[in-house]
C-alpha cells in the first residue's frame, strides 16, 4: 500500500524527517527558501498532510486546491496563519504544538523584562563602541524588577509559566484573562485577577500573552498606553498585531511609558523603522520558543500530530475538535 504524502514547507530537524519518512512520502523544503503560496499549492495538491509554520498562510484558496488534504499541522502554538473555519468546513484537522514551548517562551518574556529594566542592549552598545571610561554612581540607572508589580494579560499556560517565575523576584502579580483562573490555581501562582484597566494602571511591567485574533487586534493602542504608568515597561512576546506599533512608538517617544521589550511586530520581519531610532526598546526577532530543545520538540509534536491523523486517529493537539473528518 502506498504511503500518504506530506509536504513540509520549511526546514525541520533530521530526526523529524526520519520520523515522518517512516510513515509517509515526504516532500520537504529542507532548503528553507520560503515557498510562495503558488508553490505550496502545487506541491500540496497530491498530499494528504501539510506541516507548516507561522510564516505560511493556509487560507480557503489554498485548501480548495488540495482535495485530499486531511491535516494541517502547524509548528507553533499560535495558528492565526491558518483559516481554521475553512479547514473545518472541508473536514481538515488543524493541530498546533502547545505545552512544549511554555517554559522557553516564558524565559524569553523574562529575558526581555530584565534586559529592558536594566537597559542591557544600550549598555552593551556603549561598551562595544569603546565609550566606557569608568564606574560612576549615576551611570545607566535602571529600574528594579524585584518587588515590582507584574501585570500579565492572557493567563494561559505561558502566562502562568511567566507568573510562576515572579515568586523568586518577590513580585506582586496581577493578571487579566477573559476567564478567571480557579481559585486554587490563583493561590498557587500568587496572582490576583483585575480588570484590564486596573492592570494597566497598576503594573510596573505589562506582559502580553494572549493569542492573536480579530478580537485581540490592537488590544494595546494609544488609549491603553495612556492608561499605563509613565514608569511602566511593556513586553510583547506573543504576536505582532496585538499591539498598535505606531501608537507604541509614539508613546515611547513621548515618554507615556518608560520602555518596551519586543519579540514580535506588526508585519514582521519588516518592522516599523520608528523602533530602530528608539533607545528605550529591546528588540528580538520572534525567538520566544527558540531554544534547540524546544524547537526540536515543536517539530516532533507537529510531526506526531500529522502522523496520528493520517493513521485515522484523533491527533493529540487538535485545534478544531468540531471537524468531521
Ligand atoms: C508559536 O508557537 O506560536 C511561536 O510564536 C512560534 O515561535
Amino acid at each position: 500500500m502506498s504511503k500518504p504524502r506530506i509536504l513540509v514547507t520549511r526546514e525541520v530537524f533530521d530526526e523529524t524527517i526520519a520520523f515522518l519518512a517512516a510513515h509517509c512520502d515526504v516532500d520537504a523544503n529542507q532548503a528553507d527558501v520560503t515557498l510562495t503560496a503558488d508553490a505550496i499549492g502545487r506541491r500540496l495538491k497530491p498530499a494528504q498532510a501539510l506541516m507548516c509554520s507561522l510564516t505560511d498562510k493556509v487560507d480557503a484558496d489554498l485548501i480548495a486546491q488540495c482535495p485530499d488534504l486531511k491535516v494541517v499541522a502547524n509548528i507553533a502554538v499560535g495558528y492565526n496563519n491558518i483559516d481554521v473555519a475553512a479547514c473545518t468546513a472541508r473536514g481538515i484537522m488543524v493541530t498546533n504544538t502547545p505545552g512544549v514551548l511554555d517554559d522557553s517562551t516564558a524565559d524569553l518574556a523574562w529575558t526581555l523584562m530584565l534586559a529592558t529594566a536594566r537597559r542591557l542592549t544600550e549598555v552593551e552598545s556603549y561598551i562595544r563602541d569603546g565609550e566606557w571610561t569608568g564606574w560612576r554612581l549615576k551611570q545607566w540607572l535602571g529600574v528594579d524588577v524585584h518587588h515590582a508589580t507584574l501585570g500579565i494579560i492572557g493567563m494561559g499556560r505561558i502566562g502562568q509559566a511567566i507568573a510562576k517565575r515572579a515568586g523568586g523576584f518577590d513580585m506582586r502579580v496581577i493578571y487579566h484573562n477573559r476567564k478567571r483562573l480557579a481559585v486554587d490555581l490563583e493561590q498557587r501562582l500568587n496572582a490576583t485577577w483585575v480588570t484590564q484597566d486596573e492592570l494597566l494602571a497598576q503594573a510596573d511591567f505589562v506582559i502580553l500573552q494572549m493569542p492573536y485574533s480579530k478580537e485581540t487586534h490592537h488590544l494595546i493602542g494609544a488609549y491603553e498606553l495612556a492608561k499605563m504608568k509613565s514608569t511602566a515597561i511593556l513586553i510583547n512576546s506573543t504576536r505582532g498585531g496585538v499591539v498598535d506599533d505606531a501608537a507604541l512608538i509614539a508613546a515611547l517617544q513621548a515618554g507615556t511609558i518608560r520602555a518596551a521589550g519586543l519579540d514580535v511586530f506588526e508585519n514582521e520581519p519588516k518592522l516599523n523603522p520608528g523602533f530602530l531610532a528608539l533607545k528605550n526598546v529591546v528588540l528580538s526577532p520572534h525567538i520566544g520558543s527558540s531554544t534547540e530543545a524546544t524547537r526540536r520538540a515543536m517539530a516532533m509534536t507537529a510531526a506526531a500530530n500529522a502522523v496520528a491523523t493520517l493513521a485515522g486517529q484523533r491527533p493529540p493537539n487538535l485545534v478544531n475538535p468540531e471537524v468531521k473528518a
